[in-house]
């Protein structure tokens, strides 16, 4: 018994040691697999580091940014880490905003666009990403359209006791009130009503607090572009029809919202329209058609008494679904983006000035004149590429030489002298110059 009992103790100790031993080898085996995985990877490792590279390349090319050299290129505005989606310039000429998909708005100095350096502020859009973005009459404000949030946030630049800016978001969104994709927004120079406005034809008018004050149905089918009047007056829209259709925004003596009215059309396009421009007194407006033309029109009418706005020029020019066009403030050049080009044409000759191919990596989602008309500012990837306004140079020098010829006196004629030999030289200086 007792040997039968010492056997089955051995056989089960026996057994024990083996498992035991079974086990360590496992775990041997196991440690050995690790390790070898361990130096596996050291050995692998060509592929291993192989596999970073692309993204570091990546990287660099994004740091490097989309290539693009120009001799009207002034600066180049970079520091979003996402595409930006919308710029737009204060009233006051101090600023330019960005937004893009970094959840991020970008206030930059106009003042210091031809400098080196370009600081910016930076606004963060909490929780969301901001694809509109314009400035409030009085600068000190900008409203966003949200991606996420389908609304408009309003955000305040409160500045700081050190004298520097912080952005603070309004307590509460507008209520959403738009099932279509947005087209664009704004503030009306007057204060008195925000737009927005949607591709399948709604454009609504809201008090500064979010109330909606009207509602407008296109009845353009679809729309592709709209906007209020640099003046505040006039809302206007474009879209599958070809005319682009402008309404008053009107208000009482008291300040208090009575209607929208029908102003007027512009009629004369055959074809879709896909975008339009006011000056800044809304007395020219610019429109860009599928029909291959861009044409400028003679707002300045009384369209209460019936007048017409009518045709001045017709001008050949390439576009596409997308195409925005922008007419400087003074109504000398219009700009057109065509996909990533842009092309430049003096507005009373209707002559091709510049062509700029490949401006940006995307299709160009902003475009701009300063209040002053002296930059072209335009967006389609991480940056904002200011140009000089050379056109516009050459086109003022030339009203001048035409005033000149036509002068009555003295005085009149060294004034016009002086002030030809200063924009020659603006421009001269500025060509001389470039940068980046
Ligand atoms: C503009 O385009 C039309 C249609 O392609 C053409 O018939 C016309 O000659 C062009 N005009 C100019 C000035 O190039
Ligand atoms: C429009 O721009 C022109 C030229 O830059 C300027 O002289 C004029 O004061 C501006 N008008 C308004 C209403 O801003
Ligand atoms: C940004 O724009 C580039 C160029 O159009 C495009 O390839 C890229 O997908 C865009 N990025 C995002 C996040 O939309």
């Amino acid at each position: 018994m007792e040997l039968a009992a010492l056997v089955a103790l051995t056989l089960l100790l026996g057994a024990l040691i083996i498992l035991v031993a079974v086990a360590v080898r496992k775990h041997k085996v196991e440690t050995d697999i690790q390790e070898e995985q361990t130096t596996d990877r050291n050995v692998v490792k060509p592929p291993a580091t192989k596999k970073p590279r692309p993204e570091k390349q990546r990287t660099r090319k994004d740091k490097a940014q989309h290539s693009f050299s120009h001799p009207l290129v002034a600066s180049i505005l970079k520091g979003h880490s996402g595409n930006i989606t919308s710029i737009d310039f204060s009233s006051n000429g101090k600023y330019l905003a960005s937004c893009a998909d970094d959840r991020t708005v970008r206030i930059w100095s106009v003042k210091d666009f031809m400098d080196r350096e370009h600081k910016c502020l930076r606004a963060n859009v909490d929780l969301d990403h901001a694809t509109l973005v314009s400035f409030s009459p009085d600068s000190r404000a900008f409203i966003t359209w949200l991606s996420n949030g389908d609304t408009i946030r309003i955000f305040k630049m409160i500045k700081k006791e050190d004298g520097s800016f912080t952005f603070k978001a309004a307590p509460e969104d507008f209520p959403q009130k738009h099932k279509g994709a947005i087209l664009n927004i704004g503030i009306a120079e007057t204060g008195k009503f925000i737009m927005s406005a949607s591709s399948d034809t709604s454009i609504h008018i809201w008090d500064l607090k979010g109330e909606i004050l009207a509602s407008i149905n296109t009845n353009q089918i679809t729309n592709s572009y709209a906007a209020i009047s640099p003046c505040g007056r006039f809302v206007a829209s474009c879209g599958f029809t070809p005319d682009v259709k402008v309404w008053e925004v009107c208000f009482g003596k008291s300040g208090e919202f009575r209607e929208v009215t029908r102003a007027f059309d512009l009629k004369g396009h055959s074809a879709g329209v896909h975008s339009f421009a006011f000056s800044n007194n809304s007395h020219r407006m610019v429109s860009v058609s599928k029909d291959g033309t861009w044409k400028l029109w003679n707002t300045d009418v009384e369209y209460k008494k019936q007048q017409d706005p009518y045709l001045l020029r017709t001008v050949n020019c390439s576009s596409s679904e997308g195409s925005l066009v922008a007419l400087s403030p003074d109504g000398r050049v219009c700009a057109i983006s065509d996909g990533c080009d842009v092309t430049m044409f003096d507005t009373s000759t209707g002559q091709l000035e510049e062509e700029l191919r490949g401006v940006h990596s995307g299709e160009i989602t902003g475009l701009r004149f300063d209040i002053n008309g002296r930059f072209l500012v335009c967006s389609g990837d991480k940056a904002v590429r200011v140009f000089h306004n050379a056109p516009g140079y050459r086109a003022a020098i030339k009203d001048m030489q035409e005033m000149l010829k036509k002068a009555q006196n003295e005085a009149m004629k060294q004034r016009l002298q002086q002030q030809i030999k200063d924009a020659q030289s603006a421009l001269d200086t500025v060509l001389a110059n470039p940068t980046d």
